[in-house]
């Protein structure tokens, strides 16, 4: 932060803790911040700011604060145990540089001495935030405890500190009397870590700036100018914004667009290998390569970078709860709204039954390659994998193209064939995730066309796919993942249409799919009104450990989303299963007492899941059928089930419908249980780590 104009002095904490509360749903267990301190007794001179240039500034070590819990837990440590400091800020500072950061523990439990940043020891001479893992973390702190360091953290990230002190040091011996760059320092470091990164450097050498370096995980700088009349001028269009001119601006470095879209949506996506420097309100950016020689020897390259800003497309609204008391109860019920803005400008309707089809401009130039695959394979995690699982069948009837599924860390387990006929389609709502990732660049190397399906502009998967489709969703903050499900269904059921293309023999069949995809969002507020029905059967099942779900067809992707929104938010044991396998197992479990759900929506599989009702009646199964409107004596002539009556569509539509009811169930079940919905114990939104 750039102090040139005068702020109110405690905006360097107020920026970094809305910061923290916007990024909180990626991790929640433990959460630090790092500030400078300009408190005049702690410092040797005390009359100097920290942006004057004076070579007799001797800066003090920075203030670190780590809590265990909630973002709410470190504020309320730091107002309570230092309230003072913040009475020091503004006033001697003209260029503050804080980190801070919320955690989703890898390596260690959530404490504080497994909270970022962590530093390089007494002094705080180096500290790091850290998302993602350090693989050759052992062999690194092995080194640095033969150099005499004390590791007091369980983490991966603490050898980074301690690194860049150990490097800082051997430089500083090395080069007497010549002045050792934070960029030098960050360079050496980086050359030694393995793994996947995002990472922010501040020192207590380098007091007014911050190095900021990535490798495969997400990390993005935001712009803000403070002067009105640069705000919205061309100014950063021409890259000026990487001379250090000393305007007064605000920079952030956040691995995600949430924390910063409130102050600017002035953005540039870092790729990686990239080392981004603030210094003094100024920008650099280096790139770095570290190849293996032709010897065999490390050979690293840097190449200063430069790129134009992007405009972020989303608003602060999204990222806010509106009226709802929950984010998951807001994306549950603004599904209409996410579904329309998904098919918007891709469905086209000239009037005429024969002017119907679906246009996915990210895919236009790629259709012919993909028709021609010999497999097209689907690649997810959670959620994302039971979207393509709901999608597999449309896909595999209008393309006539095998369709295979792979859950991403199973592809990477196996290293399954995978071949340059095949089209991969990577389908992920964060487009960070690092199996999924992990899985795209492997089905790079064996040479698959690849398709990224994601909610999320400028993420990994969206750049390093060869082409795809966004889901237009809006940003979902609820880590259990509700409208960005929906929305993916409905691209996937888009994708089948564009790839099946306008052939005679499917054109009755394409036309009514695509009227039911301008008529879903209707259908999908409509079943929304379910949602007291949802609650009130919550309240009976509140006390249960748990719940089945059986489909099949169309609907086994909604029995395993509705049981996994179930298990993820409720804490019960939850358990999708397709109805076709219910004798050769699952039968055992049923008695009086276990409640069962039967997806049983009109479909090609009605009859038989007909039977399965009947079945599981017969073994005097506690029944809670789903059903299509107007179906419920006919699925259930005995009342000996509790009815769940949704709108009927077109089959590959339907999962759309049935897995809404599931999201209220699981929502209201998580309220009632009186658990934390948004969330939800030991899981985070984006799990950028393997
Ligand atoms: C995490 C989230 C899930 C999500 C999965 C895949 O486990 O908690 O809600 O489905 O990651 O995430 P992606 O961003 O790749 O869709």
């Amino acid at each position: 932060l750039n102090y040139n104009v005068n702020r109110e002095r405690s905006h360097i904490l107020q920026v970094l803790f809305n910061g923290l509360r916007r990024l909180e749903y990626r991790g929640y267990d433990s959460a630090g911040i790092a500030i400078d301190d300009s408190s005049p007794s702690s410092s040797s001179s005390s009359s100097s700011s920290q942006c004057n240039s004076n070579s007799n500034f001797t800066p003090s070590p920075p203030l670190v604060f780590r809590q265990e819990g909630n973002i709410e837990s470190l504020v309320k440590s730091v107002y309570q145990e230092v309230g003072e400091i913040e009475l020091n800020l503004g006033e001697s500072f003209c260029t503050h540089a804080g980190i801070a950061h919320t955690r989703w523990a890898t390596h260690g439990e959530p404490a504080p001495r497994n909270s970022h940043p962590q530093t390089s020891g007494p002094g705080n001479e180096f500290l790091v935030v850290h998302n993602g893992v350090i693989t050759n973390y052992e062999v690194l702190k092995e080194t640095l405890l033969r150099h005499g360091f004390n590791f007091e953290s369980e983490t991966d990230t603490e050898v980074i500190p301690k690194l860049a002190k150990f490097v800082y040091d051997k430089a500083n011996e090395a080069a007497v009397g010549q002045v050792v760059t934070f960029s030098q320092v960050v360079l050496e470091v980086m050359r030694h870590l393995e793994g996947a990164y995002a990472l922010i450097f501040k020192s207590l050498h380098y007091p007014n700036e911050l190095i900021a370096c990535k490798r495969g995980s997400p990390l993005l700088l935001g712009v803000k100018e403070l002067t009105e009349n640069k705000e919205n001028g061309s100014a950063f269009e021409d890259n000026k914004f990487l001379s250090k001119d000393g305007r007064p601006r605000e920079l952030f470095l956040s691995s995600d667009a949430n924390a910063v879209v409130e102050h600017t949506k002035k953005v540039l996506v870092i790729e990686d290998g990239e080392v981004v420097h603030l210094k003094d309100g100024g920008v650099s950016i280096l790139k770095f390569e570290n190849d293996k020689g032709e010897n065999g020897a490390s050979l690293s390259r840097t190449s200063s970078v430069r790129r134009a800003l992007s405009v972020l497309e989303m608003e602060v609204e999204q990222i806010n709860k509106g009226h709802y008391e929950h984010y998951m109860q807001k994306e549950i019920h603004e599904q209409p709204e996410s579904l329309t803005t998904t098919m918007r400008g891709r469905l086209i309707h000239r009037g005429s039954s024969k002017s119907k089809s679906v246009l996915l401009g990210g895919l236009k130039d790629h259709l012919k390659t993909i028709r021609r695959s010999r497999r097209i394979v689907f690649i997810g995690c959670g959620t994302s994998y039971n979207a393509a699982l709901a999608a597999r069948p449309i896909l595999e009837e209008l393309s006539g193209i095998p369709v295979t599924m792979e859950i991403a860390s199973d592809l990477l387990d196996r290293e399954g064939p995978i071949y340059r006929e095949d089209t991969a389609v990577f389908v992920s709502q964060s487009g960070e995730t690092a199996d999924t990732l992990l899985a795209l660049e492997y089905a790079l190397d064996n040479g698959a066309l690849c398709v990224g399906i994601t909610n999320t502009v400028g993420s990994a998967i969206a750049r390093n796919t060869h082409c795809g489709v966004h889901i237009n969703a809006g940003a979902e903050i609820g880590v259990a993942s509700t409208k960005a499900y929906t929305s993916q269904i409905v691209v996937m059921v888009m994708l089948a249409l564009a790839i099946g293309g306008d052939t005679i023999s499917n054109q009755t069949r394409r036309e009514a799919i695509i009227d039911g995809l301008f008529d879903l969002p209707n259908k999908v507020r409509e079943v929304l009104k379910l949602d007291q029905v949802m609650k009130e059967l919550a309240k009976l099942l509140i006390a249960e450990q748990s719940l089945l779900v059986f489909g099949r067809g169309y609907n086994y992707a909604t029995a395993l989303e509705g049981a996994l929104k179930v298990k993820e938010v409720a804490l019960m044991h939850s358990e999708g299963i397709l109805a076709g396998e219910m004798k050769h197992g699952p039968l055992a479990l049923v008695d009086e007492n276990l409640p069962i759900v039967v997806i049983a929506t009109r479909d090609a599989c009605f009859s038989k899941q007909q039977s399965v009702i009947q079945q599981l009646h017969a073994r005097k199964g506690r029944l809670i059928v789903m059903c299509s409107k107007g179906d419920a004596a006919t699925v259930c002539p005995n009342e000996y089930c509790r009815v769940i009556e949704v709108p009927e569509d077109v089959d590959c539509l339907q999962p759309v419908i049935n897995v809404v009811p599931l999201q209220l169930l699981a929502y209201h079940l998580t309220v009632l249980r009186g658990f934390n919905v948004d969330q939800p114990r030991n899981l985070a939104k984006s799990v950028t780590t393997q």
